[in-house]
């Protein structure tokens, strides 16, 4: 990371506890994201990467408990904030883009009703005007403003899609999160979304926490990538490096996860002997030694989770 952090997070954990279980979500999470930068987070599903977003943002509600760590947004401390504070802070300045946002569009209210709401509540826009500044954050995805009075079972997922970042954009945050902005979609419209985002990050210059569990996409769009696996980070390192040389088996094994398009036939090769990540762990069922931690400063440095506590 080159330029000023516009989010510090720092040894955060994030526990769920219900009557019969308790669950370490997140473990002690290190996570810097510069002005502007883009930095992915990657993991399969289940090792925590949604808790960590709902951390930042503050809208983690019980049984899930913060019992460690910093979130900082620009020298201010996030877990701090007053509801009024917070208020100010969510979609001003750090907005997201839920998991499976473009089916969390109100069914019964158009579009544009919908996005011109975003200028009404936060900025006391008149009705006409947040409709007009609607129809202008609906041509900045590419899609014609005459679909402000269209309802969301009317446009297709892509465009759907489009109008939930749209919606993230409109106030112009200054750090963006996309939690699998893209996993419902098909390849082709998962690239044309992918093309927006980068379009739309290039000219507003939002610095982005972009979360999947899909490699290939993770590299194309990402400078620096963090893996997550059983509630940790196990391995960081800039896109490039990771697509060259991933460390931790675990990176290797979710970089192996994709058939390449082109190029020979190559059989997918999982993790290397000993080293079993066959399944989605248990994060109920912690048991010691079964992760291999790598400290990316210091290259490869495989140690016991026991080690690590
Ligand atoms: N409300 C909850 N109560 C109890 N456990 C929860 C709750 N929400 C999440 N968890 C557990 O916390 C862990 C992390 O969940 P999280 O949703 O952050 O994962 P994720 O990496 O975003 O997964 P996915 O890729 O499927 O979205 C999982 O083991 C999950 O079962
Ligand atoms: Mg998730």
């Amino acid at each position: 990371m080159s330029s000023a952090p516009v989010l510090e997070i720092e040894g955060l954990s994030v526990t769920y506890r219900t009557a019969e279980r308790t669950v370490r979500a997140v473990d002690r999470v290190d996570v810097t994201i510069g002005e502007g930068e883009i930095f992915g987070l990657a993991g399969e599903s289940g090792c925590g990467k949604s808790t960590v977003a709902n951390a930042i943002m503050r809208l983690l509600k019980p049984p899930a408990e913060i019992d460690g760590g910093r979130v900082v947004f620009r020298g201010r401390d996030v877990l701090a904030m007053s509801a009024e504070e917070l208020r100010r802070f969510r979609w001003r300045e750090v907005a997201m883009v839920f998991q499976s946002a473009m089916n969390s569009l109100n069914p019964v209210m158009t579009v544009g009703d919908q996005l011109a709401d975003v200028f009404t509540t936060h900025e006391r826009s008149s009705k006409r005007d947040a409709l007009r500044r609607a129809g202008g954050l609906l041509e900045m995805v590419g899609i014609d403003r005459g679909r402000l009075r269209s309802y969301p079972h009317q446009l297709s997922g892509g465009m759907r899609q489009r109008v939930v970042i749209a919606m993230a954009c409109a106030l112009t945050p200054s750090l963006l999160i996309l939690d699998e902005p893209t996993t419902a979609l098909d390849v082709v419209v998962q690239q044309e979304i992918m093309a927006q985002i980068r379009g739309l990050q290039e000219e507003l210059g939002f610095a982005v926490l972009f979360i999947t569990h899909d490699m290939s996409l993770m590299i194309e769009l990402s400078q620096r990538i963090g893996v997550m696996h059983g509630g940790r980070i196990v391995e960081r390192a800039p896109a490039g490096e990771i697509f060259r040389d991933p460390l931790h088996p675990y990176t290797d094994a979710l970089m192996n996860a994709f058939p390449p398009i082109s190029g020979p036939r190559v059989p997918l090769t999982g993790l290397a002997e000993g080293v079993r990540f066959d399944h989605v762990p248990d994060l109920r069922e912690v048991r010691p030694g079964r992760w291999v931690a790598l400290d990316a400063d210091s290259g490869p440095t495989h140690q016991t989770e026991e080690a690590l506590r």
